[in-house]
């Protein structure tokens, strides 16, 4: 099986922070969240992976990923023009798929379990396309399942107003390549794209097998801030370790602190789940929980809880900062005066000071 990542779209919703970088590099406990869904496809068993990329700074992803020997895997780059729709992103890997089935991976989608069972199913059951469903309360923001009086999928539909179920379909297809003729028939939706759902039920309306799989524990797509905060405390929860690689001096670290090489805490109390990147200064602070800071950054006389920083933040005398996604080399700063609670949400390289 291949695996295909899409790392394009627009990423409005996450604007000002994709200005300057695309959405799927954004750190969730200090590491990208597409990189997750690379070691998911990784630990799979799938050696070539497709990365599909936008216009959003593609070099930033060919730069960070390369050919993918890092990871253990062999990586194609694949360049979208412009974010016309999932089904055309999965289009354009038709030379890369040939004869094999694979699975796509939108690069801002999480699940706390993986594919790997997922994977295993749709192995043996030999679909032409197998989709992934979660339960939720809100369907019609999603594309939807509709089942009938046996289990079966017969029908998927985009953002209905009246959902036919709870079901939504998640980011992750298992398909074989016959879904590429139904792509090739499809018009662009309401909202100008190749829809996904629309390919699929092209299949659907061949004949074509198209099954599905219940998705238990979380899942998250990582679309908007207050959605990567969450994730970012459920991975810190489950998965921070008490690493010390750094030094604590007249500090206090509880929990589980994971601290990176070259980092200094002084003066400080971490609370975890709290991940630290290397070669950061924690000073007269007051760290977490569910916090991440990245690579090279500075908290000093401040308190900081449920927040990421990335790389090369500087968070220097704030009374209380919580809730907030600060982009790299971004500084805020608050006046003795004018002390109280600050949730901001700052594209990369910007300045605040209050
Ligand atoms: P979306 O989050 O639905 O779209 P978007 O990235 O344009 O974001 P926004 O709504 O905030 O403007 O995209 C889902 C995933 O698919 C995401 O990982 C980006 C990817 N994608 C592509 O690679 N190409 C595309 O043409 C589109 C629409 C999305």
């Amino acid at each position: 099986m291949k695996g295909v990542i899409l790392h394009g779209g627009s990423g409005t919703r996450l604007r000002p922070l994709t200005y300057s970088g695309p959405k799927q590099l954004i750190p969730i406990a200090n590491k990208p969240v597409s990189q997750y869904a690379l070691e998911d496809l990784v630990s799979c068993g799938v050696s070539e992976v497709a990365i599909v990329l936008g216009q959003t700074f593609p070099e930033l992803v060919r730069s960070y990923y390369g050919d993918g020997s890092k990871f253990g895997v062999e990586i194609t780059y694949v360049q979208q023009d412009e974010p016309k729709g999932i089904a055309h992103a999965i289009g354009l890997c038709e030379g890369f798929v040939g004869q094999d089935d694979f699975v796509v991976y939108l690069g801002d989608n999480m699940l706390q379990h993986g594919i790997g069972q997922h994977a295993a199913r749709f192995r043996t059951e030999r679909h032409d396309a197998m989709v992934l469903l979660k339960e939720v309360d809100d369907p019609s923001r999603y594309g939807v399942a509709q089942l009938d009086g046996n289990g079966k999928l017969v029908k998927l539909v985009e953002k209905p107003k009246e959902p036919p179920s709870r079901y939504a379909v998640i980011g992750i297809y298992f398909l074989r390549p016959s879904i590429f003729q139904s792509i090739k028939s499809l018009k662009p939706s309401w909202r100008g794209e190749l829809e996904v759902t629309d390919a699929i039920q092209g299949m659907i309306d061949r004949g074509l097998r198209v099954g599905y799989s219940h998705v238990g524990g979380w899942w998250f797509d990582t679309g908007k801030k207050d959605d990567i905060l969450d994730v970012n405390a459920l991975v810190l929860d489950e998965r921070a370790t008490s690493d010390m690689g750094g030094e604590a001096t007249g500090s206090k670290l509880s929990g589980r602190v994971q601290v990176a090489k070259g980092t200094k805490i002084v003066n400080s109390t971490v609370r975890g789940p709290v991940s630290i990147a290397e070669g950061c200064l924690i000073e007269n602070s007051t760290v977490g929980p569910h916090t991440s800071i990245g690579g090279s950054s500075i908290v000093k006389d401040s308190s900081v809880e449920y927040c990421i920083l990335l790389e090369g933040s500087e968070v220097n005398g704030v009374e209380r900062l919580e809730d907030s996604l600060i982009g790299k080399y971004s500084k805020v700063s608050q006046n003795a005066q004018n002390r109280r609670t600050l949730k901001v949400h700052l594209g990369d390289y910007s300045e605040v000071v209050l």
